[in-house]
């Protein structure tokens, strides 16, 4: 069940991944720096200061100072960020690479000459034992997976419910019935506080602008700092990440075919900090590290409901291949619901589809992954698309893989909040059990039942 890495031993041959990435982020980093003209003259005129600046380990500093590639490469350097060291140096690739075979410059440029070095006897399938590495993907949950995913929760994140927090209006009366469908969760998570929320959110043009639009964003840095989206940043704490656990994900993530991009270092948004200040209240520091996943839904094509599934089933697999120390694990959907920020049909609010959603989402996730994108823009608004996020936490529940059906323990609907209807909803697998279920949870308090165009299903679940 442990991660695979079977290119770990293609020999003579370090494969740069997500776990030598963080062992060599600050030896690349440096190299990069040397992508600058003043920085490679700083660095010619006196190596040992101007590598004083950087934090690196004395074993990579030293490599740098004898230029030794094998060192740097075995202590996290990648080829690509070295070689802009080896540039300023003066040397071409081909002195690098052959500076790494114990050959000299000259006997390695005749063995390229004479057609390059052959491969039989330096494959791994040349040594002895070796056999493929599985490319199954599981379809049933590990039992005794150290990390364990308890609960998922769901709820809008406008930014003008960080603000009502930030401006002390909670208690006004158009902002306590947000702020009232969230007592039962503020409870609930004081009792559940998990070691770490998987966070999906979206991205509002803040972390990511123009220049760059990547799809799926995982989180894989240390720390995020509270983005100042305009108003100034937002009073509320930092927010912790854990990267060892998020370079686990990404690691088996990405061999299960979803090419996420992975980032160190991000400022966060109101997608992700509302909803922590929702569940968490003010607080000093946030309870949980955070591993934010952050899905493009600005610029379209957008991923669709079915491939956010998909990726929570490949983040469940992820996550419960997890062989290090015990976690509870919640994963978290953010964004929604129906609202629409722009033209002539701002302010869209569709009730009754954003009911009928909460009612596919609990019972019918894979029913809901045939929705498609056009369906979420023109029921739920152009910004109402926000809630394909909610599909990654869904997808990755045990009776997904097989397992039990999950308890719905709260559920809210209200409108408005700005521009948008507030959802909410907890759900937990039978391991993130409590017992502490609102008594009207499945029925949906503030919602017109009259109105859910399937309350059989709604009824279902309620009763099950
Ligand atoms: C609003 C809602 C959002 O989800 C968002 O990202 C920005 C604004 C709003 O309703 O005002
Ligand atoms: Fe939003």
């Amino acid at each position: 069940m442990a991660l695979d890495k079977p290119y770990k031993n293609v020999p003579g041959t370090t494969i740069y991944d997500a776990e030598q990435a963080r062992k060599g982020y600050h030896l690349n980093q440096f190299a990069m720096s040397l992508m600058k003209p003043e920085n490679r003259a700083r660095f010619l005129a006196d190596q040992a200061a101007y590598l004083d600046e950087w934090p690196l380990n004395p074993i990579q500093r030293q490599a740098v100072l004898d230029m030794d590639l094998n060192t740097m490469i075995a202590e996290g350097g990648n080829i690509y960020f070295l070689s802009k060291i080896g540039a300023t140096h003066g040397l071409s690739f081909q002195q690098m690479a052959g500076s790494m075979t114990g050959m000299s410059e000259a006997a390695y440029r005749d063995m390229m000459l004479g057609g390059g070095r052959r491969p039989e006897g330096v494959r791994l399938k040349d040594l002895d034992g070796w056999t493929p590495p599985s490319t199954e993907k599981a379809t049933t949950m590990r039992q005794d997976a150290p990390a364990k995913y308890t609960s998922a929760l769901f709820t809008s994140h406008v930014p003008a419910i960080g603000a009502a927090m930030d401006l002390g209006k909670t208690e006004e009366p158009y902002w306590k019935k947000v702020f009232d469908g969230y007592q039962w969760t503020r409870k609930w998570a004081k009792e559940n506080t998990p070691d770490v929320v998987i966070l999906v959110y979206n991205d509002h043009a803040t972390a990511f602008d123009a220049s760059i639009i990547p799809t799926f964003v995982l989180g894989t840095g240390a720390h995020y700092p509270v983005a100042d989206e305009g108003y100034g940043p937002r009073p509320v704490p930092d927010v912790k990440g854990y990267p060892e656990f998020a370079a686990h994900l990404a690691q088996s993530i990405i061999q299960d075919d979803f090419d996420l991009t992975l980032v160190n270092e991000m400022v966060v948004d109101h997608g992700l900090t509302v909803p922590l200040s929702l569940v968490y209240g003010e607080v000093e520091q946030w309870p949980v590290r955070v591993i934010p996943l952050a899905v493009n839904v600005v610029q379209y094509p957008v991923p669709s409901g079915r491939r956010c599934y998909e990726l929570g089933k490949a983040l469940r697999r992820a996550i419960d291949k997890w062989d290090g120390e015990e976690l509870n694990v919640q994963i978290w959907g953010t964004g929604g619901m129906s609202h629409q920020l722009q033209g002539p049909r701002a302010g869209l609010i569709n009730k009754e589809w954003d009911n009928a959603f909460l009612d596919h989402l609990i019972a019918d996730p894979l029913g809901l992954t045939e929705w498609p994108h056009m369906e979420y823009v023109d029921e739920a608004g152009s910004e109402g698309i926000e809630l394909v996020d909610w599909l990654i936490a869904r997808g990755a529940m045990d009776d997904q893989f097989e397992g039990e059906a999950p308890d719905v323990d709260h559920r809210f609907y209200h409108v408005p909040a700005s521009n948008t209807a507030v959802g909410h909803l907890v759900i937990s697998n039978p391991v993130g059990r409590t017992g502490l279920a609102d008594d009207d949870a499945g029925a949906a308090e503030s919602v017109d039942e009259a109105l859910a165009p399937e309350p059989a299903a709604t009824a279902a679940v309620v009763n099950a």
